[in-house]
Order: structure tokens, then sequence, then C-alpha cells
């Protein structure tokens, strides 16, 4: 891709804000639009130009929020109407675009197309979701599950038939094949366009076609007693068929004709199968998700191994991304403790691609234990004995050393980080050597090198310890980044063609770099500018 054709998501920087937990201005305990308005300043100063909204619908909160009521209004909880429109202008005299979530796959069960859909067989919505007769022996028609938890069909005792539900029975799956409803989603599309958001992360993408078959899915033989029941099947009939293809072109159209909007896809499929979201011809989803640094063993092989893997099978064109933590994962900090945080921040601003932060992590917020009683999502609710709770990866943000760390004056939704007096953004803001400290400047360095934004990514080194690599473009130099993905101190001989300065340290500097020799202690991440090299 040529320079002049970088458009502003292949350069900005997406955060993820989880409205609940981002900034109450209400004294309710659940962070609003409102408060999120309050926090622009500190987005604006970190360097963020895209926020990504979970959803602020109106919801009946099974799934905080994914359950929506109505795709087209604001939940109160989060303010109005009036609230957002203001939040959207405040955003764009910051520079600041807005995301929002997108959750086609499945309505609630309390939006008035469901409650429509299922007052009666012959009611003209019935069609907008899935329903299916029961076996001759009266069971549910196919041996599909849900994610959280148990069968996916739900028997309807009024009309005597099942409906389908991949997620919670409060989800009901909305019927794809069903042009009119595929007319109405779209339509939900334009309305928020129309007002001015810049695009979408859609929800579960790869689940809103199921086959038209309905046959059974079959066994997993990967699967294991610690993973949840969901995964003993191979969901081969009730995810990623053909059709959603069609959907995802149709989506793309529909975004081409405004100006300058993104779409991003929530997609937890492997690479070849992530990769044919971008479209035949780049005519799909701008950036499917890249979950990979979420779910992989942490230590230098096989993070390298799937940079690799990742860039080899991008379709030519198509935009890389990353992603270190979302509100469905345990943190990063969590995952791979501070120090490994710190050069996971490193790896994920300096790879090549669009980065995406939770809120949070910046700080290096960590996951709060929630005891069980405290418990509020349904995952981990209804799977106790896995210890899937999603609820401590959504805890507060951490803002000042007062009381409820200034994110509410009222009771927290979800408890807050017992250490949040030492863990904060006013303290972290104070600290030349915090964590939010090197984001800051990670944030700075990326957005202002196009090596680093648009140069190539190419593998220098790896060991078990070490990853070494190069961001460079020509005309503009480049970068060498050297990863210490271990807990132990490691050494690198620096070929000579690779020298430079040093402009980045994730501990703050204790390396030694003598005579070529770099010596790193534990958990270090380098910077190092190639000025020399590639100049033309
Ligand atoms: C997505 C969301 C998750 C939600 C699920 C069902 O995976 O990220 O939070 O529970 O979809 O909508």
């Amino acid at each position: 891709m040529k320079e002049g054709n970088f458009l502003w998501w292949h350069r900005a920087i997406i955060y993820q804000v989880y409205p609940r937990s981002f900034q109450d201005s209400n004294a309710d305990g659940i962070g609003d639009l409102t408060g999120i308005v309050q926090r622009l300043d500190y987005l604006q100063t970190l360097g963020i130009e895209a926020i990504w909204l979970s959803p602020i619908f109106p919801s009946p909160m099974a799934d905080f929020g994914y359950d929506v009521a109505d795709y087209t209004a604001i939940h109160p909880i989060f303010g109005t109407m009036e609230d957002f429109d203001h939040l959207l202008k405040e955003a764009l005299q910051r520079g600041i675009k807005i995301l929002l979530d997108l959750v086609p796959n499945h309505s609630s069960s309390e939006h008035p197309w469901f409650r429509e859909s299922r007052s009666a067989k012959d009611n003209p919505k019935r069609d907008w979701y899935i329903w299916k007769d029961a076996r001759e022996d009266g069971s549910v028609p196919n041996n599909w599950l849900s994610v959280f938890g148990g069968s996916a069909w739900e028997w309807d005792e009024a009309t005597a038939q099942y409906y389908y539900h991949g997620f919670l029975k409060e989800q009901p799956d909305l019927n794809w094949r069903n042009e009119e409803l595929v007319e109405a989603m779209l339509g939900v599309m334009r309305f928020w366009l129309d007002k001015g958001v810049d695009g979408f992360r859609i929800d579960v993408l790869w689940h809103i076609f199921k086959s038209e078959s309905f046959a059974d899915n079959p066994p997993n033989p990967g699967f294991a007693p610690h993973m949840p029941g969901y995964d003993s099947l191979l969901t081969v009939n009730s995810t990623d068929q053909p059709e959603v293809q069609d959907i995802v072109k149709r989506m793309r159209n529909l975004t081409d004709a405004y100006k300058d909007r993104v779409l991003i896809g929530e997609i937890y499929l492997p690479y070849e199968k992530l990769m044919t979201y971008y479209g035949r011809n780049n005519d799909g989803i701008h950036l499917p998700f890249n979950f990979t640094l979420m779910g992989i063993n942490w230590d230098a092989q096989t993070i390298a191994s799937s940079i690799l893997a990742y860039e080899q099978a991008l379709p030519p064109n198509a935009w890389p991304n990353w992603v270190l933590s979302n509100h469905d994962r345990p943190r990063i900090a969590t995952r791979i403790g501070e120090g490994q945080a710190r050069v996971a921040a490193m790896l994920l601003l300096t790879l090549r691609g669009t980065p995406t932060l939770y809120y949070g992590d910046e700080i290096g917020m960590k996951d709060v234990h929630i005891p069980l009683d405290e418990q509020q999502d349904p995952q981990g609710l209804n799977m106790p004995e896995l210890n899937i709770s999603r609820d401590p990866a959504r805890t507060p943000m951490q803002w000042d050393s007062t009381a409820q760390a200034g994110f509410t004056t009222g009771k927290p939704w979800l408890r807050i980080a017992d250490d949040f007096a030492d863990h904060n953004v006013e303290k972290q803001e104070e600290e030349v050597n915090s964590n939010l400290s090197l984001y800051k400047k990670l944030i700075r360095l990326r957005q202002t090198s196009p090596a680093l934004l648009y140069g190539a990514y190419k593998q220098v080194y790896i060991d078990q310890q070490l990853l070494v690599y190069t961001r460079e473009l020509m005309g503009h130099g480049g970068f060498l980044i050297v990863l210490n993905l271990s807990h132990e101190p490691a050494t690198f001989d620096i070929p000579s063609e690779y020298g430079g300065n040093v402009v980045l340290s994730s501990t703050g500097g204790t390396y030694d770099w003598k005579d070529g020799l770099l010596k790193l202690p534990a958990d270090e991440g380098l910077v190092i500018h190639t000025s020399t090299h590639l100049q033309d």
C-alpha cells in the first residue's frame, strides 16, 4: 500500500471503553456517557484517536448490554440520545472517532421483534428468529450448544416450538436468511452512520449464519474436562457458514456509501478462515479482529511464529491489527505478569497494524478477584466450577487515590481493586517510569514514526528468550525492536548494520550495550532507532 493511501484507521490507536466501568457522572455506581465526555481529555493526551464503546443501548442487561432491546436508542443508565450527541461532538473536537458495538447475531428476548415473533406461529416476525419443531420424542432439534452452557434450544410453551440461542436464552438468535430482518439491521447501521458515528465493532460476526441443514455438530476430539461444555463439539454447522460473506459485503457496501468509516469484526477463528472476512477483494470487514496475542502461550518462539503466520496469511492489501485484552478475557497483566505486560505493550505498539487497547491496560490494571456472591457475569455464574467469570476484567477504571478511585461517588457496580490508591492514572501520570508513561511514550513514538505506522515487519532473530525484529520504511529509516520475553537476563549480538540509539526501554533502562553486545535484564524490551539503515 502506498503512503498516500492510508486512512485514519490504519494509523489510529483504538481504545475500548467498557461504559459501565469507565466513569460515572451521576453517582449510581455505573459509568455513563457524560462520564466518558469528562475523560476525553485524558484519552486525547494519551494519543487515542478512536474509542469503541461496548453496547450502550436499552437492554435488560442479562449479558451486560449484549442483549439489545432497542438498536437505535440509548439505555437510560448510560444517558440520553442528547448525551450521545454531545459525546460525538466533544470527541470530534478532540479528533477522536466513535465506534459503536453492533450486535447483529441476537437481540434481547425483550426486544419488540422477539416479543412479536414468539406471540404466534403466524406472526409476520416469526421468521425473524430461528424456530424449530421438537423431534418426535419431544427433544431439542439438534445437539447444538450455547456458549454460556447447556443446549442452545429453548422450548416456548405457548407456541410449542424451540427457538435457537447461541448465547443466553435471553439472547435469541436472529434469522439472517430473512430479508426483512437483514434490511432492518442494515437500517440500524444507517441510523448510527447518519448520526456521524465512525463505524462499528461487530459482535460475534462469524455466528450470524447457521447451516440450513441444522445437522448435529460433530464431537471435538481436542475437548478436555477443564473446558466449557460448548467446546465439546466442533461448531462446523452452527458458525462460519459461507453465506456470512454476502452479508459482510452488504455491510461493507453500505458503509462505503459514507466517508471514512470502518468495520471491525469480532471473529475467533484460525487464520485461514479469519482472512476470508477481509472479503475476496478487500470488500469485506476492514479489520477482522486478530486475537492471537490473547490466546497464545507467552514465549518468544510461539509469539514469533504466530506473528509470521499472521503476516503471511494476510491477503494482499489487507491491513493487520492486534489486540492484547478485551472485556471477555483476563487482562494482559494478569495473564503474563506486570513486567511482561510492559514488554507486551511495546510489542503491541511496534507491530504492523492497528492496535486496540482495553481501558485500564495502560495503567497495568489487573483482574480483580470478585467473590462468588458479588459476581454478575452470566458466563461465570452458569459455570462456576470453571472459574471463567468475566467480571474480574471489567472492574472500574482506577483514576485517582480518592474514594472509589475517582470512578464514582456512589457504590460501584463491581468492586474496585484493593490497591487502587497505588495504581491509578493520577499517580502514574507523575511517575516517569510508570506503566502509563511507558504507554504514552510508545504511543507518541508510534504516531510520529512512519516506519512504525507503515513500515514492513521483518524478523531478525529469535531464540528461547528473545524476539528481535525491524520496522522499516523506505525513506524513513527504521527501528530495531529487541524484546526479552522471559523473566531471565538475555544477551543479543546486534548485527553491525543495526547500529543506532535506544529510544525506549520498557523497564526504564538497565541494559548494557557495549561493542555490539546487548545485555538485557529480565522482562526488558528496547526500541532502537536505526536511523542510518534503509534511508532510501
Ligand atoms: C461477544 C461479546 C461478549 C458477549 C457475546 C454475546 O463475544 O464480546 O461480551 O457476551 O458476544 O453477545
